[in-house]
């Protein structure tokens, strides 16, 4: 068993921040839409939300700066050969549908330049590229309706764009509950919790080069 440093400070700083940030957003959002959680008063959870979201607007780019300025982008680059990528995404899916619960091996070996299995490196382009950029969006045009009228008209109106943005409030607490369940299946449950703290992996791979099958 060896470790290797694979979430970097700023990933890390970007992901806490980003995950409380997301559970305020939740909350606040939920006492927007249906004012039953607490009794504060709508101008200030108005107020609290849209703070809570440009400021977590600005701390995507921590995450997004850091990956296109580091040789960690790597960890992102999607497999160019699709058959390949999709035989791996299944064994995938299989290991964690069947062959975990056998005690099989884990498919993909992790490395510094390599820390995500097939799965998980196209669950994060798509979470970290287009819907929470989306949700973004929407959130600064719905933050302002007046001043970006333009864009609802386009969209189709308020109602269209609060549903995008509603909609992909649900798509969050989806991925959420299968994220949170994915990052405890490690030799312990905390293992890749802990990572994300500490920033180093255990592996049983050689900490050298990638042994993801590709
Ligand atoms: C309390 C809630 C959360 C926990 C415990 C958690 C845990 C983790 C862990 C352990 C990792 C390391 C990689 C892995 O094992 O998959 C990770 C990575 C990641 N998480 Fe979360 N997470 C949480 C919330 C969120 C939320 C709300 C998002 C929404 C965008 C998110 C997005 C990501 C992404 C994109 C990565 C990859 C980061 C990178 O670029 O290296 N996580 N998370």
């Amino acid at each position: 068993m060896s470790r290797i440093y694979v979430h970097p400070l700023p990933v890390r700083i970007w992901h806490w921040i980003n995950a409380a940030g997301f559970l305020a957003l939740l909350v606040t959002g939920l006492q927007l839409r249906y004012g039953v959680l607490f009794s504060l008063h709508f101008k200030t959870v108005v107020g609290l939300h849209n703070s809570i979201g440009f400021a977590l607007t600005a701390n995507y780019f921590v995450w997004l700066v850091f990956y296109l300025f580091s040789d960690r982008i790597t960890v992102y680059h999607p497999d160019l050969d699709p058959a390949r990528h999709y035989r791996n995404v299944m064994r995938q899916i299989v290991y964690y549908g069947h062959g975990i619960f056998r005690g099989d091996p884990n498919p993909s070996q992790i490395s510094v330049h390599d820390k995500f299995n097939p799965l998980q490196r196209m669950t994060y382009q798509l979470v970290m590229m287009l819907l929470v950029p989306l949700q973004f969006y929407t959130g600064i045009v719905l933050w302002d309706l007046q001043r970006f009228s333009g864009t609802v008209e386009l969209l189709g109106g308020p109602r269209v764009v609060s549903t995008i943005h509603v909609a992909l409030t649900i798509a969050f607490v989806v991925f959420l509950f299968v994220h949170v369940y994915l990052t405890t299946l490690g030799r312990t449950a905390g293992q890749h919790i802990r990572a994300m703290i500490t920033g180093w992996e255990e592996t049983e791979a050689t900490p050298a080069g990638s042994t993801t099958p590709r």
